[in-house]
């Protein structure tokens, strides 16, 4: 299937970055400078839950879509700190990332809360961003592509091809993210096409087709282009680099021209 029929997608990940001042000059920087995007290019920017307001306020009538960081897997009750679907869906966001290296990495987050959180996002109408991603360790005992099927297959247990295809995965190998490191566009596009690849087998080749994927891992102004450039690699979530308007501006018109 040719790449062009699927949704290319360009987010930010701003991770624990930016006050609600800070967020709202950033957002407005962004805004015009990425509007010839519109319906070629999504464009999102994922902010920390206390800037979400702020951030629908501000791209109100804009192309610039936002999505939070996280969302909790229960409908209410006892987790003291967590955020519910609801309340996002409550503020008008679109978009959440889930399974987050860092939040496996630092908060215990496993493969099968990533899948419950990933059930309760779509049940509410949210999209998710499903990050995998394997170890430097992991890839120098070339077992990558066991990491990623695992990943892939847990992740997203029970999901019907209807909400795979509302859903984008995020190819993040975990030894390039905020390193500065960058997976060379082959290898990114290798595990994205072995990612295609398994969607296939669990589904079926045209759900496969119509699924974005994403690399992220140190993805910038200069090598955003050549990356986006393969034909399995749909979009970017962009970390260090979305904090500045000109360099995720950068990233968004190599996404528009393909
Ligand atoms: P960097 O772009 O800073 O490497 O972060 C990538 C990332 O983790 C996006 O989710």
């Amino acid at each position: 299937m040719n790449k062009a029929t699927r949704k290319a997608i360009i987010a930010g990940n701003w991770k624990m970055n930016n006050t609600r001042v800070e967020a709202k000059a950033l957002l407005e920087a962004i805004k015009p400078l990425v509007a010839n995007a519109e319906g070629n290019v999504e464009v999102i920017a994922c902010v920390p839950f206390t800037n979400l307001e702020t951030a629908m306020n501000v791209t109100a009538g804009s192309n610039v879509k936002i999505g939070a960081e996280n969302v909790h897997f229960a409908k209410s009750g006892a987790y003291t700190g967590e955020i519910s679907a609801d309340m996002l869906v409550e503020l008008g966001v679109e978009y959440v990332v889930i399974g987050h290296s860092e939040r496996r990495q630092y908060f215990g987050e496993t493969d099968e809360t990533v899948n419950k959180r990933t059930v309760a996002a779509l049940e509410a109408g949210l999209k998710p961003i499903v990050c995998v991603g394997e170890l430097k360790w992991e890839r120098e005992c070339n077992i990558t592509e066991e990491v990623i099927a695992r990943q892939i297959k847990l992740d997203l247990w029970s999901l019907t091809a209807e909400q795979v295809k509302n859903t984008v995965i995020a190819y993040e190998p975990v030894w390039a993210i905020g390193t500065g490191l960058t997976a060379t566009p082959d290898q990114a596009e290798e595990v994205c096409a072995f990612i295609r690849a398994q969607l296939a087998k669990l589904y079926d080749q045209a759900t496969a087709d119509a699924v974005t994927i994403q690399y992220g891992g140190s993805m910038n102004a200069a090598n955003a282009a050549e990356l986006l450039a393969k034909p399995n690699i749909d979009g970017g979530l962009i970390g260090g680099a979305s904090l500045k308007a000109a360099d995720f501006n950068t990233i968004v018109q190599a996404a528009v021209q393909g």
